[in-house]
């Protein structure tokens, strides 16, 4: 009964997902409690109300505690927007030809993390991505090695320090405190994604409601993160516009008629609808309906595609692209999405999880199961199988601890 809980909030931009969780070993964990309600006060991934988006919160977090009759004081909580990003460093570690310990890790990635931060910006993660020891590069654990000169390289990962701080009140408003903010798709690779692929070189994509959120995993490690401001609810205002629909009715019929190729669907597959000034209800031909949701998700991935080229990395994703997020849920989106990028495609959502799963095994949960995921490896002795990552908020006492108890005569 004391194996620790952990809990973790996703807030996006269509709903805020509270997950209650215990954990049962070092790798898997129970879900004892879930909280999903519809989002609001949130839009591409950043708050525009702060006390709606509380409430939002507030009941989210008061129903996964009912569900789970457990109380909830502190979680791990989900990060997007376009205020997000990210750059890669290098830092180095004076070694004089002893053998490498956890602490030159930490000192080497304190090194890389003292490039020039603008003030109004604030470190969200620093994930190491590799080690040279003496100009040797590609190591892939350096502890225990012997050495002069340890070279970290850097994923850092920040985010405009006021819209973190709206967060955070959002949150503590509701009665919880942030222990730790997951940029998205760090949280969605940790359940999408195979050792296997991140090892070949993979990218992540979880298209939202409001965001598309990217992270580029090559040699195990995540080389680059990015998040679109542009999502499913792109697709949803096409349709109302086009067909002259209310949002929920536009909503309704993307979930129910809606298809990513238009090619795909046949001339004579109608279905009615209710537009805006009409008496009776209309005819619409669902090809009609593809051909608009196929000109702006083509336009998605071609943003994608732009964003995976700037990175530099296009020519290293082998295994290609795994899809994630409510809008993978689209038929026809693989196809396309395969088209457009020339990548290899699968969609993918959370299997095997254990408790209160009904309806988390789809691709809309990969980032608040993921949250648990980073839960998990933070609170077990062993490192994520994909590197150990460090968030930001300075250095890290318990090795610093250790350092100056060697001082010490
Ligand atoms: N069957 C479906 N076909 C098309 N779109 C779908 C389907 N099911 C869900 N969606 C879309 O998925 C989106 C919601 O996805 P998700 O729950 O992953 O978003 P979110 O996490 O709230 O938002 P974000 O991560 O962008 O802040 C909505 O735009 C919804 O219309
Ligand atoms: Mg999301």
């Amino acid at each position: 009964m004391d194996d620790p809980i952990v809990v973790g909030i996703d807030i996006g931009t269509t709903k805020v997902c509270t997950l209650v969780a215990r954990l049962e070993g070092d790798r898997s964990f129970r879900i004892l409690g879930v909280g999903n309600v519809p989002s609001q006060g949130i839009r591409k991934g950043t708050i525009i109300d702060i006390s709606a988006a509380s409430q939002a919160v507030a009941r989210s977090v008061e129903k996964a505690q009912r569900t789970s009759g457990l109380e909830i004081t502190s979680a791990l909580v989900s990060l997007a927007g376009s205020h997000v990003s990210s750059v890669n460093s290098r830092g180095v570690a004076g070694i004089s030809g002893r053998i490498i310990d956890q602490y030159d890790i930490d000192r080497a990635l304190e090194a890389a993390r003292a490039i020039a931060i603008p003030h109004a910006r604030e470190i969200i993660h620093i994930i190491q991505r590799g080690f040279s020891i003496d100009e040797q590069d590609g190591i892939r654990q350096p502890i225990g090695m012997h050495g002069y000169r340890l070279e970290v390289e850097a994923h850092i990962i920040t985010a405009a320090a006021a819209t973190v701080a709206n967060l955070r009140q959002c949150v503590e408003q509701a009665g919880v405190q942030v222990s730790q903010f997951v940029l998205n798709p760090l949280a969605s690779g940790e359940v999408v994604l195979t050792e296997t692929e991140q090892e070949m070189g993979v990218v992540v994509c979880d298209i939202g409601g409001g965001t598309t959120d990217l992270a580029i995993y090559i040699n195990g490690d995540v080389w680059h993160t990015m998040v679109l401001a542009i999502g499913g609810n792109h697709i949803t205002n096409d349709i109302a516009h086009g067909l002259r629909l209310p949002l929920t009715q536009a909503e309704e019929i993307k979930k129910q008629y809606g298809h990513a190729m238009q090619r795909e669907i046949g001339e004579e597959d109608l279905f009615s609808i209710h537009p805006f000034g009409e008496e009776e209800a209309t005819q619409v031909s669902r090809k009609v309906l593809a051909h608009i949701i196929e000109a702006r998700v083509e336009e998605i991935f071609q943003l994608v595609m732009q964003e995976i080229k700037r990175s530099g990395y296009d020519g290293l994703l082998p295994a290609g692209m795994v899809l994630t997020g409510g809008t993978a849920n689209l038929p026809g989106i693989r196809n396309l999405a395969s088209e457009i990028t020339g990548l290899p495609v699968r969609v993918a959502q959370p299997e095997d999880l254990v408790g209160l799963v009904d309806q988390l095994q789809s691709p809309a949960y990969s980032t608040s199961i993921g949250l648990l995921h980073w839960a998990m490896y933070t609170n077990s002795a062993l490192p994520s199988p994909h590197g150990p990552y460090q968030k930001g908020g300075g250095p890290n006492w318990d090795t610093l601890k250790d350092f100056l108890k060697n001082l010490l005569p």
